[in-house]
């Protein structure tokens, strides 16, 4: 096992009925920016539970961070909260709306344009104190410090994180993912489900507390994924999936593990460029991305075939074959399709994505071998 530091200062609150907490949790007399995305909290119940929370303090607000939060809207969000002397911030919604937070109060005490932070993540520092009520289970950005940010201008998407852009504290109420649509809790399954494979399918790291959790948490996603997506909702299931999506990306797994990362960093590029859902790009890359690359994951496709879909007959090219097979025939009866010509893609784009990592110099996955040639011949798989 590698050496490893562990800090995750995130509260977690967790359960039915938990917003009305919230003033608990903020000093009195802070002056609050509540951000929230395109208005799914007006329709479910959510804002109404959030302001009378918030009743006794100072509240602004900044509604319309969309999906895929862009540098372009939250940069009109640091502008109001500077004009309004914003001293806590309040994130409202999904993975966009907690990330573009992040930004946010990064972005206000950064001297400079905050893009630069984004190029170049060690120049950021500092991040103003903020927390978050979680409506959309799937990213992690709940109880971790990540936070990805397009660019309109130039179609970019890069990631940052800094030891201050862990949430004060998150509300996970189970109960608000019930207006969630077939669409966005397919992918939160998937984005769950492939951040515990971006910590686990490497190589062997004698990780064995890690390889198991990681494994419960694979292993439940397979049990309730259909039924989250597809039935009427059921408390427990749900509050099952806010679970395993919090806990694949919260540090929990990643201790002293090697980490892989590719897909989605290539899965970035699909959405900086044709606007694919985050989840959906996921469930495109990967299955390729293991195909492209199981001669050196191959002990752990193996223990992943094994433990994780109980294939235990075949040579290892078949069992290998057959727990990637699995892995994509469980995204697609999601609901999520899994090649790029179902969106109509071809394969113009490749050079474009493949001098992008070029030019970044970046050397992909766990053993830094996912060099262009071999994006190439991912995305070729994807076809
Ligand atoms: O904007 P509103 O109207 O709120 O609607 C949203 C949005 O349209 C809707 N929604 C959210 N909660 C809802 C709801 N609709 C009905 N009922 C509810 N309870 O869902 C749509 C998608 O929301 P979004 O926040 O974009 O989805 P998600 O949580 O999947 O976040 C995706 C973003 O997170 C980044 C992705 O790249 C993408 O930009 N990621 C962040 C990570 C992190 N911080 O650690 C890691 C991930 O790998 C990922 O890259
Ligand atoms: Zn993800």
């Amino acid at each position: 096992m590698n050496n490893f530091v562990f800090k995750n200062s995130t509260k977690l609150i967790f359960g039915k009925g938990t917003i009305s907490s919230l003033a608990a949790e903020i000093p009195a007399g802070r002056r609050i920016m509540m951000t929230y995305g395109g208005g799914s909290i007006k329709k479910n119940g959510v804002y109404d539970q959030v302001k009378a929370a918030l009743s006794q303090f100072s509240v602004i607000e900044f509604g319309g961070i969309e999906p895929n939060p862009t540098y372009e809207t939250l940069m009109q969000a640091v502008a109001l909260a500077k004009e309004h002397h914003i001293d806590f911030f309040l994130a409202v919604g999904g993975g966009s709306v907690i990330d573009g937070t992040k930004f946010i109060v990064t972005a206000m005490l950064y001297n400079g344009d905050p893009w630069e932070f984004m190029l170049n993540p060690s120049k950021a520092q500092h991040a103003m104190p903020f927390a978050s009520v979680l409506t959309l289970p799937a990213t992690g950005s709940e109880m971790n410090n990540g936070s990805v940010i397009s660019k309109k201008a130039t179609q970019e998407k890069l990631a940052f994180a800094i030891a201050e852009t862990y949430p004060q504290f998150s509300i996970l109420d189970p109960e608000v993912t019930f207006s969630l649509p077939k669409r966005q809790l397919a992918n939160g399954v998937v984005d769950a489900y492939v951040h515990v494979m971006e910590q686990y399918l490497t190589y062997p790291s004698e990780s064995m507390i890690q390889d198991r959790f990681a494994e419960g948490i694979l292993s439940t996603l397979i049990e309730i994924g259909e039924k989250v997506v597809n039935d009427e909702p059921d408390y427990d299931l749900r509050a099952n999936f806010m679970l395993s999506a919090t806990m694949a990306l919260n540090g929990f797994i990643s201790m002293g593990v090697p980490q892989d990362w590719a897909t989605h960093m290539i899965g970035h590029e699909l959405t900086a460029l044709f606007g694919l859902d985050h989840g959906v790009t996921l469930a495109i890359i990967e299955p390729s991305l293991l195909r492209a690359t199981k001669e050196y994951k191959k002990t752990k496709l193996l223990q992943y075939a094994d433990r994780v879909w109980s294939i235990k007959h075949g040579t290892e090219e078949e069992r290998i074959e057959a727990a990637i097979d699995k892995t994509e025939a469980f995204y697609r009866n999601l609901g999520i399709k899994t090649k790029l010509h179902e969106y109509n893609i071809d394969n113009k784009s490749f050079d474009t994505i493949v001098d992008r990592f070029a030019k970044r110099g970046w050397k992909l996955g766990e053993k830094q071998l996912i060099t262009p040639d071999v994006i190439r011949e991912i995305l070729n798989g994807c076809l």
